[in-house]
């Protein structure tokens, strides 16, 4: 029994041995937050929160007492109106132009398991006695609207999952203007005063960014229509001395791939807000009379060793409890993907040239990108015409295919399913499908447009083309891509008042179209991608295990942008590649060694001319080909520790440790050389302090405590951009 109910303090527990999460309803019926934090055996409701007159924060309507504020109190779930000034979590319109909301405790009930959101990604349980739920039902005092709060605790995570249900039981319509997904109150900053974000742009993503909480508000959003590049949609909360491996951090890790925000505020008496959810701008919702919303689902994680055991609470939900399917747990296959090496400038010679080298160097997997289908030849027509590009490749993609596989590799196909060119078929029969205003010319967006995904029709017709490719060429693996923002947010199918709803359903289109392909189709490894990893998030890992992380291939920007995604995300979702130098993003010219080994520290992949390599390259590959098959176990899916940080320091480091702590690889980076370096040192972690382990290439034994308390040299690199790969086994 994981969620306690107090009926004589009215308090709520919810408990494991991870942490504890404290609710009471307050007087009046105000549902007022106590506690999340380490856990508490047995909590005797002793810390009410203090009561104070203070100016110009009135009192709870029908409530005589002035020393009691829903602007002070520390709430679950706050409205606008009823005298919370701070900033709140939901806003309804009703017909009578009144925005107004008073939200008390009506009723609760306890479930076991995790009842399911429909149509959205989230979390899931296997068995019922994984976790339990709490439902709130919260009543505005004056209307017949419900706010359903849902809280599930899981039995062996440090992690409550929240989502919100908003129910019109009037006899009106109603709109939702806010719907945040959670709301977490503290009474003050002591135990949180920094936030942690993962801002960036494209070829640039997830770049760490910890910020102090100072008086006012700050917000980390996206209104991109994805959850973008910019802006990713986690943050944690942290105190200023919280490091990698000590003190508190609650993680907050949304499962959407849409507009978000998460928004802080430090009030007058420095208490925290923080709400989260959908991004309210530009986003209504109308609820007729009996009909509800739920949101989207807000992870909280707890920690009190610091970020990276924060880190591995998210990677093992979302590599354990939101990825889905036949390849969750597979090894992720070696690629080599054509983009990088050919660009539209390909014909069935080349990519066969391509393939023959792959399977000499021992790749397993080829991947045909961009420029297969309609008349693609650059990148601004023929998006919406899936059908194959005739002429391009002599005897067509089946060829490749069955080329491919009779040389025992996979095969795999690019997708941009979302798009739609002006220049294409598609557009030539259905002008309409494009998203724009009516008599407003919409903006282009590297030449493309966005398609009208939430209507049927449209993506009926997108799906059709899929589905007659993956019925006709045996696919082992598609990238689905998606290469612009939403602009020209409008929808023909809906009424003036509704377009504040486009956003949205555009991802409840897309989600149920992954839901149908994913599911008809569960062979096939789906990789997302949006120019790189713009769509890097919780909800599309529901769909697809892994995505591209950045079209950034440089092994030292990827240093920084693959440690910054790996706050959130677990390896098994992070793709990496070995590309050509000098690098076509930043120009710059890297060892084979330093791209191999920074690409094989996440899931592995080479995406160049193979056929350009000198015979010593060749044999370097080779080799790097053969290491990544031993010890792609452990770096995919063994435990992960972040050990130097690039945003930091001159040098990168990071770790794998398989769960039974019998292997490990330790990645070890420098940036740029001195002539006077200081000697860098790294102290292991999560070794067996016991055991003995002994290093493959040099043969050298150490302890494990050894290694984690007496730590390593870094070795004395000569030049710039150096790496080095350690593996120890255990002996
Ligand atoms: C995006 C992807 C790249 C590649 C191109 C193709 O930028 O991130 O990997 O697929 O599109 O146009």
């Amino acid at each position: 029994n994981f969620i306690l109910f107090d009926e004589k303090s009215r308090v709520f527990h919810l408990r494991n041995t991870f942490l504890s999460y404290l609710i009471k309803i307050e007087e009046s019926n105000v549902l007022a937050h106590i506690y999340f934090g380490k856990p508490v055996k047995q909590y005797k409701d002793n810390k009410n929160y203090p009561r104070r007159d203070r100016g110009f924060s009135g009192n709870i309507p029908l409530n005589p007492d002035r020393s009691l504020s829903k602007d002070t109190l520390p709430q679950e779930y706050s409205s606008h109106g009823s005298m919370d000034f701070r900033t709140p979590a939901s806003i309804i319109q009703r017909k009578n132009g009144s925005d107004l909301l008073d939200l008390r405790y009506d009723s609760h009930y306890i479930t076991d398991g995790k009842p399911d959101i429909e149509g959205l990604p989230q979390t899931y349980v296997l068995d019922k006695s994984e976790a339990q739920t709490l439902v709130i039902s919260l009543k505005d005092r004056e209307t017949a609207i419900y706010f359903d709060l849902f809280y599930t605790i899981f039995s062996d995570r440090a992690v409550i999952t929240r989502s919100v249900k908003i129910r019109n039981e009037t006899r009106e319509t109603i709109k939702l203007e806010k719907a945040a997904s959670f709301q977490l109150d503290f009474a003050h900053t002591r135990r949180f005063d920094e936030v942690i974000a993962l801002p960036g742009a494209q070829v640039n993503e997830r770049q760490i960014s910890r910020q102090s909480l100072l008086s006012g508000t700050k917000v980390f959003e996206s209104r991109r229509g994805t959850s973008s590049h910019h802006m990713n949609n986690f943050i944690a909360l942290v105190h200023h001395h919280t490091t990698e491996n000590t003190g508190e951090a609650i993680g907050l890790q949304f499962v959407y791939s849409g507009n978000h925000s998460f928004e802080l505020e430090k009030d007058q008496i420095n208490q925290l807000r923080v709400v989260g959810g959908i991004n309210s701008h530009r986003f209504s919702w109308e609820l007729n009379a009996n009909q509800s919303f739920q949101t989207p689902e807000m992870i909280l994680s707890y920690s009190s060793q610091g970020l990276n055991k924060m880190s591995q609470i998210h990677h093992e939900l979302l590599r354990e409890r939101i990825a889905r399917g036949r390849h969750q747990f597979a090894e992720r296959p070696i690629l080599v993907n054509n983009w990088e090496a050919t660009y539209f400038d390909f014909n069935s010679e080349k990519i066969k040239a391509i393939i023959d080298e792959a399977k000499e160097l021992g790749i397993e997997m080829f991947v045909l990108d961009d420029g297969w289908f309609g008349k693609r030849d650059a990148d601004n027509s023929s998006l919406g015409d899936w059908f194959e590009y005739e002429g391009k490749l002599t005897n067509g993609l089946r060829e490749i295919a069955d080329h491919a596989h009779s040389k025992g590799l996979k095969f795999g196909l690019w997708f941009e399913p979302e798009m739609i060119s002006i220049d294409s078929e598609l557009y030539r029969t259905h002008p309409d499908f494009l998203m724009q205003e009516p008599g407003r010319m919409p903006s282009a967006s590297r030449s493309q447009h966005v398609l009208d995904f939430t209507r049927l029709d449209v993506r009926q017709t997108i799906e059709k083309q899929m589905r007659k490719i993956l019925d006709t060429i045996p696919l082992d693996y598609i990238k689905w891509d998606m290469n612009r923002s939403l602009s020209d947010v409008y929808s023909i199918t809906l009424y003036p008042q509704r377009q504040g709803e486009v956003a949205h359903r555009y991802m409840l289109g897309l989600y149920e179209l992954l839901e149908h392909l994913t599911a008809d189709y569960p062979e096939i490894l789906w990789e997302g991608c949006s120019g790189g990893g713009g769509r890097f998030d919780a909800g599309f890992i529901y769909y697809m295990p892994q995505s591209w992380t950045s079209d950034n291939t440089d092994a030292v920007e990827r240093m920084k942008i693959q440690y910054g995604t790996s706050l959130a995300y677990p390896i098994s979702s992070i793709t990496a590649h070995v590309s050509a130098v000098p690098n076509h993003q930043t120009g710059r010219s890297t060892s084979l060694k330093t791209r191999g080994e920074t690409a094989m520290s996440a899931v592995f992949g080479y995406e160049l001319d193979l056929t350009k390599l000198s015979p010593e390259e060749k044999k370097q590959v080779k080799d790097q080909i053969i290491s990544y098959q031993t010890i792609r176990p452990v770096i995919q899916y063994g435990h992960y520790y972040r050990l130097a940080s690039p945003f930091e320091e001159n040098i990168a480091a990071w770790m794998f440790v398989s769960p039974k702590q019998d292997e490990a690889i330790v990645f070890l980076g420098r940036i740029l050389a001195s002539a006077q370096p200081a000697f860098h040192e790294v102290y292991l972690m999560g070794l067996d302090d016991e055991a003995l382990y002994q290093e493959q290439t040099s043969k050298r034994i150490f302890s494990g405590a050894e290694l984690m308390a007496v730590g390593l040299y870094f070795p004395d690199f000569q030049g710039d951009f150096q790496t080095e790969l350690l593996h120890f086994k255990k002996l």
